[in-house]
């Protein structure tokens, strides 16, 4: 019950890693604002979960692309809602394109929604805090891919690339307001997305990883709750990496391996 009494609004809540971040913050204690776009029957089912344990759930659509958007969410939350204790931005898009078939609206798109929505997010809940007197926590939710480049995403890795910096520079500004800004990076996640375009997407991406295996969604609760409660009230502005090792792994020829394994025998 680490967010016991909190309000938390989770961007992106509909599905995958948002839906299991709200549902696990309601197990944790909070009251949860569940952020959709295209999704609402997505978002109100987990809103209606949430309810069944006691929680309130209130959910709002908003485009992420589109500060008027934003804003309006945020005024309507706020309608609810005495005061917010934690934002999880968590909305994203991956965005697949080879460089050259990178087009103006892709780029758009992708970096609109994963790095102007976070900001703009991120500039409402502290305003939200910042009237209320009440700081708490923001937490962004980035990729490995932001740490290491990845052929045919360089306008995803780029936005969460954005996505650290943008932790330092909201640390900074927002440290003297007591407002905490970390972001996670998760490794590959058998969200239903990513098991739906690789139906063998488990044992093909898990066996990059050193933990030798992929994420199930769950296992972003620990670390979202870590950064979000007061379990890290001294950190700020970092990036906390969830990748199974994938980050710290260096790359050997495969030839090198066989050879060092045969010496061993
Ligand atoms: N799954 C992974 O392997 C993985 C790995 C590293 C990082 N991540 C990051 O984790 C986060 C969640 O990813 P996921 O895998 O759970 O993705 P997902 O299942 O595809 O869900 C994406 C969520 O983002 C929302 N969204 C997309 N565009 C939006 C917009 N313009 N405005 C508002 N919401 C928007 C969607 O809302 P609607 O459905 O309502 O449209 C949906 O709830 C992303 O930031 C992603 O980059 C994921």
């Amino acid at each position: 019950m680490r967010l016991s009494g909190k309000t938390v609004l989770v961007t992106g809540a509909s599905t995958g890693i948002g839906r299991t971040l709200a549902l696990g913050c309601a197990h944790a204690g909070a009251d949860i604002i569940l952020n959709c776009h295209t999704d609402r029957a997505g978002a109100d089912a987990a809103a209606a979960e949430i309810r069944t344990l006691g929680r309130r759930a209130l959910v709002l659509r908003a485009d992420l692309r589109r500060v008027k958007q934003i804003d309006r969410m945020f005024a309507a939350a706020r309608k609810q809602f005495p005061r917010l204790d934690v934002l999880i931005n968590n909305a994203g898009l991956t965005g697949w394109a080879g460089f050259f078939d990178t087009t103006e609206e892709k780029w758009d798109t992708v970096l609109d929604t994963n790095l102007k929505g976070t900001f703009f997010c991120s500039l409402a809940a502290a305003r939200w805090m910042r009237d209320t007197k009440t700081p708490g926590s923001i937490v962004n939710v980035s990729t490995q891919c932001a740490e290491l480049a990845v052929k045919n995403l360089v306008a995803y890795g780029t936005s969460k690339a954005g996505i650290h910096g943008l932790t330092k520079q909201l640390a900074v500004e927002l440290a003297a307001l007591g407002i905490r800004v970390n972001t996670f990076a998760p490794g590959p996640v058998n969200v239903a997305r990513n098991l739906r375009d690789d139906p063998d997407y488990r044992r093909v991406w898990g066996a990059m990883i050193p933990l030798g295996r992929t994420a199930e969604p769950e296992e972003m609760i620990g670390p979202a709750l870590f950064l979000a409660s007061n379990d890290s009230s001294y950190i700020t502005g970092q990036t906390l990496f969830v990748d199974g090792g994938w980050t710290v792994q260096g790359m050997v020829p495969a030839s090198n391996v066989a050879k060092a394994a045969k010496k061993n025998k």
